[in-house]
Protein backbone atom coordinates (compact mmCIF):
# COMPACT_ATOMS: atom_id res chain seq x y z
CA UNK A 1 0.00 0.00 0.00
CA UNK A 2 1.35 3.65 -0.75
CA UNK A 3 0.22 6.28 1.19
CA UNK A 4 0.36 10.23 0.60
CA UNK A 5 0.28 12.06 3.92
CA UNK A 6 -0.32 15.79 4.78
CA UNK A 7 0.28 17.50 7.73
CA UNK A 8 -0.63 21.58 8.36
CA UNK A 9 -1.29 21.41 11.57
CA UNK A 10 0.50 24.09 13.03
CA UNK A 11 4.10 26.05 11.51
CA UNK A 12 4.93 22.68 8.81
CA UNK A 13 4.05 22.25 5.77
CA UNK A 14 4.95 18.40 5.33
CA UNK A 15 3.57 15.96 2.38
CA UNK A 16 5.59 12.40 2.61
CA UNK A 17 4.82 9.82 0.25
CA UNK A 18 5.24 5.87 1.96
CA UNK A 19 5.32 2.32 0.65
CA UNK A 20 4.05 0.24 3.27
CA UNK A 21 4.47 -3.56 3.09
CA UNK A 22 2.53 -5.57 5.74
CA UNK A 23 -0.67 -4.66 8.05
CA UNK A 24 -0.26 -2.37 11.13
CA UNK A 25 1.35 -2.58 13.35
CA UNK A 26 3.78 -5.04 12.01
CA UNK A 27 4.10 -3.38 8.44
CA UNK A 28 7.64 -1.84 7.36
CA UNK A 29 7.52 1.97 6.08
CA UNK A 30 9.85 2.38 3.40
CA UNK A 31 10.02 6.56 2.93
CA UNK A 32 9.88 7.37 -0.62
CA UNK A 33 9.74 11.00 -0.64
CA UNK A 34 9.19 13.65 1.99
CA UNK A 35 9.20 16.81 1.86
CA UNK A 36 8.78 19.56 5.01
CA UNK A 37 9.07 22.99 4.94
CA UNK A 38 9.03 24.86 8.09
CA UNK A 39 7.76 28.21 8.50
CA UNK A 40 9.40 29.15 11.50
CA UNK A 41 11.65 31.81 9.75
CA UNK A 42 8.32 34.08 9.05
CA UNK A 43 7.30 33.50 12.32
CA UNK A 44 10.08 34.67 14.05
CA UNK A 45 9.97 37.81 14.07
CA UNK A 46 6.66 38.04 15.55
CA UNK A 47 7.77 35.88 18.30
CA UNK A 48 5.11 33.21 18.13
CA UNK A 49 2.37 31.21 15.42
CA UNK A 50 -0.37 33.90 14.03
CA UNK A 51 -2.73 30.93 12.50
CA UNK A 52 -3.69 33.50 9.69
CA UNK A 53 -0.03 33.59 8.34
CA UNK A 54 0.53 30.12 9.05
CA UNK A 55 -2.35 29.77 6.76
CA UNK A 56 -1.20 31.56 4.07
CA UNK A 57 2.16 30.10 4.21
CA UNK A 58 0.66 27.00 4.68
CA UNK A 59 -1.49 27.88 0.97
CA UNK A 60 1.49 29.06 -0.86
CA UNK A 61 4.08 25.80 0.17
CA UNK A 62 1.76 22.88 -0.39
CA UNK A 63 1.63 22.35 -3.55
CA UNK A 64 5.69 22.21 -4.07
CA UNK A 65 5.84 20.34 -1.29
CA UNK A 66 3.28 17.89 -2.83
CA UNK A 67 5.95 18.22 -6.00
CA UNK A 68 9.21 17.92 -3.94
CA UNK A 69 7.81 14.82 -2.45
CA UNK A 70 6.14 13.19 -5.98
CA UNK A 71 9.94 14.29 -7.36
CA UNK A 72 11.41 12.30 -4.82
CA UNK A 73 9.69 9.61 -5.55
CA UNK A 74 10.00 8.95 -8.81
CA UNK A 75 6.25 7.50 -9.24
CA UNK A 76 5.01 6.39 -12.73
CA UNK A 77 2.03 8.33 -13.51
CA UNK A 78 -0.54 7.80 -15.67
CA UNK A 79 -2.11 10.85 -17.64
CA UNK A 80 -5.58 12.06 -16.10
CA UNK A 81 -8.05 14.22 -18.23
CA UNK A 82 -9.94 17.02 -15.88
CA UNK A 83 -13.34 17.85 -16.99
CA UNK A 84 -15.05 20.93 -16.39
CA UNK A 85 -17.49 19.09 -14.05
CA UNK A 86 -14.54 17.93 -11.91
CA UNK A 87 -12.58 21.32 -12.15
CA UNK A 88 -15.92 22.95 -10.65
CA UNK A 89 -15.94 20.68 -7.89
CA UNK A 90 -12.34 21.35 -7.31
CA UNK A 91 -12.42 25.24 -7.65
CA UNK A 92 -15.39 24.99 -5.13
CA UNK A 93 -13.91 23.10 -2.36
CA UNK A 94 -10.99 25.65 -2.85
CA UNK A 95 -13.03 28.88 -3.18
CA UNK A 96 -11.37 30.29 -0.22
CA UNK A 97 -8.07 29.53 -1.79
CA UNK A 98 -8.50 30.11 -5.24
CA UNK A 99 -5.07 30.93 -5.98
CA UNK A 100 -3.97 27.48 -4.46
CA UNK A 101 -6.96 25.85 -6.70
CA UNK A 102 -5.14 27.40 -9.82
CA UNK A 103 -1.86 25.39 -8.59
CA UNK A 104 -2.90 22.29 -7.71
CA UNK A 105 -4.57 22.09 -11.23
CA UNK A 106 -1.88 22.79 -13.30
CA UNK A 107 0.24 20.69 -11.53
CA UNK A 108 -2.02 18.21 -11.57
CA UNK A 109 -2.78 17.80 -15.26
CA UNK A 110 1.01 18.36 -15.99
CA UNK A 111 1.81 15.43 -13.23
CA UNK A 112 -1.23 12.87 -13.85
CA UNK A 113 -1.52 10.62 -11.71
CA UNK A 114 0.52 8.69 -9.35
CA UNK A 115 -0.21 5.31 -8.10
CA UNK A 116 -1.38 6.38 -4.43
CA UNK A 117 -3.91 3.89 -2.13
CA UNK A 118 -4.56 6.06 0.64
CA UNK A 119 -4.30 9.74 1.21
CA UNK A 120 -3.93 10.43 4.83
CA UNK A 121 -4.38 14.39 6.52
CA UNK A 122 -3.91 15.83 10.33
CA UNK A 123 -7.70 16.84 10.37
CA UNK A 124 -6.49 17.91 14.37
CA UNK A 125 -5.72 19.00 16.65
CA UNK A 126 -3.79 22.65 15.93
CA UNK A 127 -4.80 25.67 14.53
CA UNK A 128 -7.53 25.37 12.76
CA UNK A 129 -6.88 27.77 9.85
CA UNK A 130 -4.20 26.15 9.22
CA UNK A 131 -5.61 22.80 9.06
CA UNK A 132 -8.16 23.44 7.17
CA UNK A 133 -5.65 24.00 4.11
CA UNK A 134 -4.80 20.80 4.61
CA UNK A 135 -7.93 18.93 4.73
CA UNK A 136 -9.56 20.94 1.72
CA UNK A 137 -6.10 20.12 -0.13
CA UNK A 138 -6.18 16.49 0.56
CA UNK A 139 -10.02 16.13 -0.67
CA UNK A 140 -9.15 18.19 -3.42
CA UNK A 141 -6.39 15.58 -4.06
CA UNK A 142 -8.39 12.74 -3.55
CA UNK A 143 -11.39 13.53 -5.89
CA UNK A 144 -8.26 14.29 -8.39
CA UNK A 145 -6.92 11.24 -8.43
CA UNK A 146 -10.09 9.24 -6.87
CA UNK A 147 -8.23 7.90 -3.89
CA UNK A 148 -9.46 7.02 -0.31
CA UNK A 149 -8.97 9.47 2.35
CA UNK A 150 -8.57 9.22 6.10
CA UNK A 151 -8.48 12.12 8.73
CA UNK A 152 -5.89 11.43 11.37
CA UNK A 153 -5.29 12.83 14.38
CA UNK A 154 -2.01 14.50 15.15
CA UNK A 155 -1.36 13.28 18.25
CA UNK A 156 -1.76 9.68 17.35
CA UNK A 157 1.06 10.42 14.79
CA UNK A 158 3.07 11.95 17.47
CA UNK A 159 2.46 8.80 19.51
CA UNK A 160 4.05 6.60 16.26
CA UNK A 161 6.64 8.50 15.40
CA UNK A 162 8.30 8.35 19.13
CA UNK A 163 8.39 4.03 18.25
CA UNK A 164 8.98 4.02 14.85
CA UNK A 165 12.62 2.93 14.46
CA UNK A 166 13.34 5.06 11.35
CA UNK A 167 17.64 4.19 11.31
CA UNK A 168 17.66 0.55 11.94
CA UNK A 169 14.22 -1.28 10.03
CA UNK A 170 12.01 0.97 9.17
CA UNK A 171 9.07 -0.66 11.88
CA UNK A 172 6.96 0.61 14.72
CA UNK A 173 8.42 -1.06 17.60
CA UNK A 174 7.33 -4.07 19.04
CA UNK A 175 5.84 -2.35 22.25
CA UNK A 176 4.85 -4.03 25.28
CA UNK A 177 1.49 -2.96 26.88
CA UNK A 178 0.20 -1.05 28.77
CA UNK A 179 1.96 1.76 28.06
CA UNK A 180 2.05 5.22 29.07
CA UNK A 181 2.14 8.05 26.83
CA UNK A 182 3.82 11.23 27.27
CA UNK A 183 2.76 13.87 25.45
CA UNK A 184 4.63 16.93 25.06
CA UNK A 185 4.01 19.64 22.68
CA UNK A 186 3.44 23.08 22.03
CA UNK A 187 -0.25 22.88 22.48
CA UNK A 188 0.06 19.31 24.70
CA UNK A 189 0.55 17.93 27.60
CA UNK A 190 -0.67 14.78 28.63
CA UNK A 191 -0.40 11.50 30.10
CA UNK A 192 -2.41 8.97 28.31
CA UNK A 193 -3.10 4.74 28.96
CA UNK A 194 -2.45 2.51 25.83
CA UNK A 195 -3.95 -1.04 26.83
CA UNK A 196 -3.16 -1.59 23.34
CA UNK A 197 -2.60 -0.19 19.88
CA UNK A 198 -5.13 2.51 19.03
CA UNK A 199 -6.67 2.67 22.65
CA UNK A 200 -5.92 5.74 24.42
CA UNK A 201 -7.05 6.85 27.91
CA UNK A 202 -6.25 10.38 29.30
CA UNK A 203 -4.75 9.96 32.92
CA UNK A 204 -3.47 13.55 33.00
CA UNK A 205 -3.07 16.67 31.47
CA UNK A 206 -2.05 20.49 31.88
CA UNK A 207 -4.79 22.62 33.31
CA UNK A 208 -3.04 25.95 31.77
CA UNK A 209 -0.20 26.03 29.76
CA UNK A 210 1.58 23.39 27.76
CA UNK A 211 5.47 22.59 28.43
CA UNK A 212 6.05 23.90 24.97
CA UNK A 213 3.88 26.83 25.42
CA UNK A 214 5.97 27.49 28.80
CA UNK A 215 9.42 27.08 27.11
CA UNK A 216 8.03 29.92 24.12
CA UNK A 217 7.20 31.78 26.63
CA UNK A 218 10.04 31.87 29.07
CA UNK A 219 12.21 32.14 25.87
CA UNK A 220 10.49 35.45 24.98
CA UNK A 221 10.67 36.57 28.88
CA UNK A 222 14.93 36.18 28.34
CA UNK A 223 14.82 37.75 25.47
CA UNK A 224 15.18 34.28 23.08
CA UNK A 225 13.56 33.86 19.75
CA UNK A 226 10.92 31.58 18.78
CA UNK A 227 10.83 28.77 19.15
CA UNK A 228 11.88 28.85 22.80
CA UNK A 229 12.55 25.29 23.30
CA UNK A 230 15.79 24.75 21.52
CA UNK A 231 17.33 28.08 22.50
CA UNK A 232 16.21 27.25 26.11
CA UNK A 233 17.93 23.72 25.88
CA UNK A 234 21.09 25.46 24.11
CA UNK A 235 21.89 27.78 27.23
CA UNK A 236 21.24 24.90 29.58
CA UNK A 237 23.63 22.64 28.40
CA UNK A 238 26.20 25.62 28.69
CA UNK A 239 25.09 26.47 32.40
CA UNK A 240 25.59 22.37 33.09
CA UNK A 241 28.94 22.06 31.33
CA UNK A 242 30.30 25.25 33.03
CA UNK A 243 28.65 24.78 36.54
CA UNK A 244 26.79 27.93 36.63
CA UNK A 245 25.44 29.02 39.91
CA UNK A 246 21.74 28.22 40.08
CA UNK A 247 19.82 32.07 39.15
CA UNK A 248 16.99 31.45 41.31
CA UNK A 249 14.71 28.58 43.00
CA UNK A 250 11.82 28.36 40.66
CA UNK A 251 9.03 26.07 41.93
CA UNK A 252 7.89 22.57 40.59
CA UNK A 253 4.12 22.79 40.18
CA UNK A 254 1.44 20.13 40.90
CA UNK A 255 4.77 17.56 42.17
CA UNK A 256 3.11 16.74 44.80
CA UNK A 257 -1.09 17.25 43.64
CA UNK A 258 -1.25 13.50 44.05
CA UNK A 259 -2.63 13.13 40.41
CA UNK A 260 -1.45 12.90 36.87
CA UNK A 261 -2.29 16.60 36.29
CA UNK A 262 0.27 19.53 35.38
CA UNK A 263 0.52 23.09 35.76
CA UNK A 264 2.89 25.29 33.80
CA UNK A 265 1.43 29.05 33.77
CA UNK A 266 2.70 29.64 37.93
CA UNK A 267 6.21 28.63 36.45
CA UNK A 268 6.47 31.04 33.72
CA UNK A 269 5.70 33.95 35.76
CA UNK A 270 8.10 32.76 38.65
CA UNK A 271 10.52 33.59 36.05
CA UNK A 272 9.08 36.38 35.25
CA UNK A 273 9.21 37.91 38.72
CA UNK A 274 12.73 36.46 38.86
CA UNK A 275 13.61 38.37 35.59
CA UNK A 276 11.71 41.53 36.09
CA UNK A 277 13.91 44.90 35.82
CA UNK A 278 16.99 42.99 35.93
CA UNK A 279 19.61 43.02 32.95
CA UNK A 280 20.42 40.24 31.68
CA UNK A 281 24.24 38.63 31.51
CA UNK A 282 24.21 35.60 28.62
CA UNK A 283 25.34 33.69 31.81
CA UNK A 284 22.30 35.11 33.63
CA UNK A 285 20.22 33.79 30.67
CA UNK A 286 21.77 30.32 30.73
CA UNK A 287 21.27 29.66 34.30
CA UNK A 288 18.02 30.46 34.10
CA UNK A 289 17.49 28.10 31.36
CA UNK A 290 18.96 25.59 33.29
CA UNK A 291 16.77 26.25 36.24
CA UNK A 292 13.71 26.81 34.37
CA UNK A 293 14.36 23.18 32.15
CA UNK A 294 15.46 21.24 35.72
CA UNK A 295 12.32 22.42 37.14
CA UNK A 296 10.39 21.07 33.87
CA UNK A 297 12.23 17.69 33.76
CA UNK A 298 11.42 17.23 37.70
CA UNK A 299 7.79 17.67 37.11
CA UNK A 300 7.26 15.17 34.03
CA UNK A 301 9.65 12.90 35.59
CA UNK A 302 7.63 12.44 38.81
CA UNK A 303 4.46 12.52 37.17
CA UNK A 304 5.43 9.99 34.19
CA UNK A 305 6.93 7.66 37.17
CA UNK A 306 3.42 7.76 39.10
CA UNK A 307 1.72 6.90 36.37
CA UNK A 308 3.87 4.14 34.66
CA UNK A 309 3.48 2.42 38.87
CA UNK A 310 -0.29 3.14 39.19
CA UNK A 311 -1.12 1.32 35.79
CA UNK A 312 1.79 -1.39 35.96
CA UNK A 313 3.06 -0.12 32.91
CA UNK A 314 5.52 -1.96 30.97
CA UNK A 315 6.37 0.87 28.18
CA UNK A 316 6.87 4.76 28.28
CA UNK A 317 6.43 6.66 25.29
CA UNK A 318 7.27 10.10 25.09
CA UNK A 319 6.47 12.17 22.32
CA UNK A 320 5.96 15.49 20.82
CA UNK A 321 8.21 18.61 19.73
CA UNK A 322 9.79 18.86 23.24
CA UNK A 323 10.77 15.05 23.50
CA UNK A 324 13.38 16.54 21.05
CA UNK A 325 15.03 17.43 24.10
CA UNK A 326 18.27 15.80 24.53
CA UNK A 327 18.23 16.69 28.52
CA UNK A 328 14.61 15.56 29.37
CA UNK A 329 15.93 11.97 27.12
CA UNK A 330 18.84 11.79 29.38
CA UNK A 331 17.29 12.67 32.51
CA UNK A 332 14.09 9.89 31.69
CA UNK A 333 16.08 7.51 30.44
CA UNK A 334 18.78 7.13 33.56
CA UNK A 335 15.91 7.67 36.21
CA UNK A 336 13.77 5.08 34.58
CA UNK A 337 16.95 2.58 34.53
CA UNK A 338 17.52 3.32 38.12
CA UNK A 339 13.71 3.40 39.48
CA UNK A 340 11.49 0.78 36.73
CA UNK A 341 14.23 -0.89 35.08
CA UNK A 342 11.50 -3.24 33.95
CA UNK A 343 10.42 -0.77 31.78
CA UNK A 344 11.21 0.23 28.49
CA UNK A 345 11.33 3.99 27.14
CA UNK A 346 10.85 5.55 24.12
CA UNK A 347 11.54 8.98 22.52
CA UNK A 348 11.16 9.61 18.84
CA UNK A 349 14.53 9.90 16.53
CA UNK A 350 15.37 13.78 16.20
CA UNK A 351 13.68 13.96 13.09
CA UNK A 352 10.96 12.78 13.54
CA UNK A 353 10.24 14.51 17.28
CA UNK A 354 9.07 17.73 16.01
CA UNK A 355 6.62 17.84 13.25
CA UNK A 356 6.20 16.22 10.00
CA UNK A 357 4.37 14.08 7.84
CA UNK A 358 6.20 10.68 8.09
CA UNK A 359 3.81 10.54 11.47
CA UNK A 360 0.90 11.30 9.61
CA UNK A 361 1.66 8.12 7.00
CA UNK A 362 2.21 5.91 10.16
CA UNK A 363 -1.57 7.23 11.63
CA UNK A 364 -3.02 7.30 8.83
CA UNK A 365 -1.92 3.39 7.99
CA UNK A 366 -3.14 2.71 11.61
CA UNK A 367 -6.84 3.87 11.04
CA UNK A 368 -6.65 2.86 6.89
CA UNK A 369 -10.30 1.02 8.00
CA UNK A 370 -11.59 4.32 8.37
CA UNK A 371 -10.61 5.61 5.11
CA UNK A 372 -13.68 7.38 3.19
CA UNK A 373 -14.39 7.29 -0.42
CA UNK A 374 -13.29 10.68 -1.94
CA UNK A 375 -16.92 11.96 -2.52
CA UNK A 376 -18.14 11.26 0.84
CA UNK A 377 -14.95 12.96 2.42
CA UNK A 378 -16.98 16.10 2.99
CA UNK A 379 -17.57 15.23 6.50
CA UNK A 380 -14.07 15.70 7.29
CA UNK A 381 -13.58 18.48 9.12
CA UNK A 382 -10.62 20.84 10.43
CA UNK A 383 -11.03 20.64 14.28
CA UNK A 384 -7.97 22.64 16.61
CA UNK A 385 -9.60 20.80 19.31
CA UNK A 386 -9.48 17.20 18.32
CA UNK A 387 -8.70 14.81 21.13
CA UNK A 388 -6.96 11.81 21.28
CA UNK A 389 -9.42 9.98 24.37
O1 LIG B 1 5.09 18.94 18.26
P1 LIG B 1 5.55 20.28 17.86
O2 LIG B 1 6.56 20.39 16.75
O3 LIG B 1 4.34 21.18 17.45
C1 LIG B 1 3.12 21.09 18.11
O4 LIG B 1 2.35 20.13 17.78
O5 LIG B 1 2.91 21.91 19.02
O6 LIG B 1 6.13 21.00 19.18
C2 LIG B 1 6.62 22.29 19.15
C3 LIG B 1 7.10 22.68 20.54
C4 LIG B 1 7.50 24.16 20.64
O7 LIG B 1 6.88 24.71 21.79
C5 LIG B 1 9.01 24.10 20.81
O8 LIG B 1 9.54 25.18 21.56
C6 LIG B 1 9.20 22.78 21.50
O9 LIG B 1 8.26 21.92 20.90
N1 LIG B 1 10.57 22.24 21.32
C7 LIG B 1 11.42 21.99 22.34
C8 LIG B 1 12.62 21.54 21.75
N2 LIG B 1 12.45 21.52 20.39
C9 LIG B 1 11.18 21.95 20.15
N3 LIG B 1 11.28 22.12 23.68
C10 LIG B 1 12.33 21.80 24.44
N4 LIG B 1 13.52 21.39 23.97
C11 LIG B 1 13.71 21.22 22.64
N5 LIG B 1 14.89 20.80 22.17
ZN1 LIG C 1 3.04 18.37 17.06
Amino acid sequence: MRILSIETSCDETAVSLIQVTGEFPHATYDILGNALWSQIDIHREYGGVFPMLAKREHVATIVPMLEKALAEAELDTTTITVDVHLEEEIRTLLSREPELAHKLLTFIKEQGSPHIDLIAVTSGPGLEPALWVGVNFARALALLWNTPIVPVNHMEGHVLSSVFDIERDDMLSDIAFPTISLLISGGHTELILMKDWGQYEKIGQTRDDAVGEAYDKVARLVGLPYPGGPEIAKRAERARKEHMPKFADFPTPMLNSGDLDFSFSGLKTAVRYAVEGKTLSEDDVCAIARDFEDAVTTVLLKKSLSATKKYGAETLVVGGGVSANQHLKRMFEATFLEKAPHMTVYFPQPKLSTDNSIMIALAGHARAKNALAPRGADVIRADGNKSLA
